[in-house]
């Protein structure tokens, strides 16, 4: 990802920035679109993992969809190119304001996850005169094998309507007049590796539960497999883009498809995680009594992910690359500049010999890094740098 020109330009650029490989988002999304023309599936591009513009038009541009969960993320969507009917709109709590901006707007479903949200959005319909079309998250009760607070699909999350509410829900549906049923949402967590056997078992169980609605005499026109496919943290380099191959073609032969029905999934995380790295430098190295540690000037504030999940990032030291001998190795305790402890980036990270100043790359950080960075510390925000205008980028010299 890295080669002398791009290291030469990042030494000119105040740090921490955000580093967008549009190279590779383009690769990515080249594969999403070619896999989904294939097998026929439709993809909603999950908002949530990276609402910066210039990826999301990019992404609007190659014809996807948007899953969103919240009004905001519908309005940028919207602003940003996704037309209306190619919006879906999840989420536990929405408020009614945002039902109502989502009515208003025409978008293409609400995924609802309880009685009483379809009721509301009924009512709401109604008092606008405007039919909603809703698709029903179901909570199918599978373990992801993913990191617990990022699985969604098990009886103990918040997430779906549970099997002992089916009987009430298609009671519900049934009086709901300005409510078009449109089909059933499956989510159960993110970051999902062992694709074989979580999509054949969410495929199965899938499969069981829309035969159920339709035996009750509910046309189940769209069926949206949610679960979002994992990424390499350990070796970007060497799989800048997943697997989408064996995914889409897993879901297309384990799901039983009857004619005419729409099949859709909602990538965020595997669409932008590669594209990106944060860009840092070391403040300062310190020797410890037992530890050597590197300080970077990026923290936790700019990406949480680590002190929060326990996350792994690979760490690279870009200027150690242009030396001109090979450098000796060192192990380090690479941690940001907040006041917390957890405001590590990695411990015990075997690193060429690092001084003050160089370069350090914090890689896969596309998905769920900007997008949740705070200003914790009173930390500026992080500017976002795109390898497409390099040469246009506003540069800082006060650094040195
Ligand atoms: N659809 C629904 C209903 C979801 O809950 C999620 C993620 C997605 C789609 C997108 O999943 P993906 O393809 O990105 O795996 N902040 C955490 C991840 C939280 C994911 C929440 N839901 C992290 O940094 O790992």
């Amino acid at each position: 990802m890295f080669d002398t020109g791009r290291i030469e330009f990042f030494d000119k650029v105040g740090t921490p920035f955000w580093f967008y490989d549009m190279d590779i988002l383009r690769e990515t999304v080249g594969q999403v679109v070619a896999m989904s023309e294939k097998y026929g599936v439709k993809a909603h591009y999950a908002v949530k993992a990276n609402v910066e513009r210039r990826i999301l038009e990019y992404i609007s541009s190659c014809g996807l969809g948007a899953d969103c969960v919240s009004g905001n993320e519908v309005a940028r969507a919207l602003e940003c190119g996704f037309s209306p009917e190619d919006i879906v709109f999840a989420g536990v709590g929405k408020t009614d304001r945002e039902i109502y901006d989502a009515l208003k707007a025409g978008i293409g479903m609400f995924n609802c996850e309880s009685l009483q949200e379809i009721f509301i959005i009924n009512a709401m319909a109604s008092r606008l005169g405007l039919r909603a079309r809703v698709s029903v998250r179901i909570n199918p009760d599978i373990d992801a094998h993913t990191h617990a607070y990022i699985t969604t699909g098990t009886c103990e999350n918040k997430f779906g309507i549970s099997p002992h509410e089916f009987d009430a829900l298609v009671d519900l549906l049934g009086k709901c007049a300005n409510v078009d049923f449109m089909g059933l949402h499956f989510h159960i967590g993110s970051q999902i590796t062992d694709v074989e056997p979580v999509y054949s078992l969410e495929c199965e169980r899938a499969g069981q539960i829309v035969s159920w609605f339709e035996s009750r005499g509910l046309e189940v026109k769209n069926i949206n497999l949610g679960g979002g496919l994992g990424v390499d943290y350990d070796d970007p380099d060497g799989c800048p883009v997943p697997d989408f191959r064996n995914w889409f073609r897993i879901i297309s032969e384990k799901l039983v498809r009857r004619p005419g029905q729409q099949v859709h999934v909602e990538p965020g995380r595997s669409i932008v995680a590669q594209c990106a790295s944060l860009i840092s430098r070391v403040l300062f190295v310190k020797v410890g009594e037992t530890r050597n540690f590197l300080i970077l000037d990026a923290g936790m504030n700019d990406l949480i992910r680590p002190a929060l999940y326990g996350a792994y990032h690979k760490i690279e030291n870009l200027s150690a690359c242009l030396r001109p001998n090979l450098p000796q190795s060192q192990v380090y305790d690479v941690v940001g500049p907040v006041c917390e402890s957890s405001d590590v980036w990695g411990s015990g990270r075997l690193l060429p010999l690092s001084v003050r100043g160089d370069l350090m790359a914090i890689r896969s950080a596309g998905a769920y890094g900007q997008v949740m960075s705070s200003r914790y510390n009173l930390k500026d925000f992080a500017p976002a740098v795109y390898s497409d205008d390099m040469h246009g980028a506003r540069l800082r010299t006060e650094y040195f």
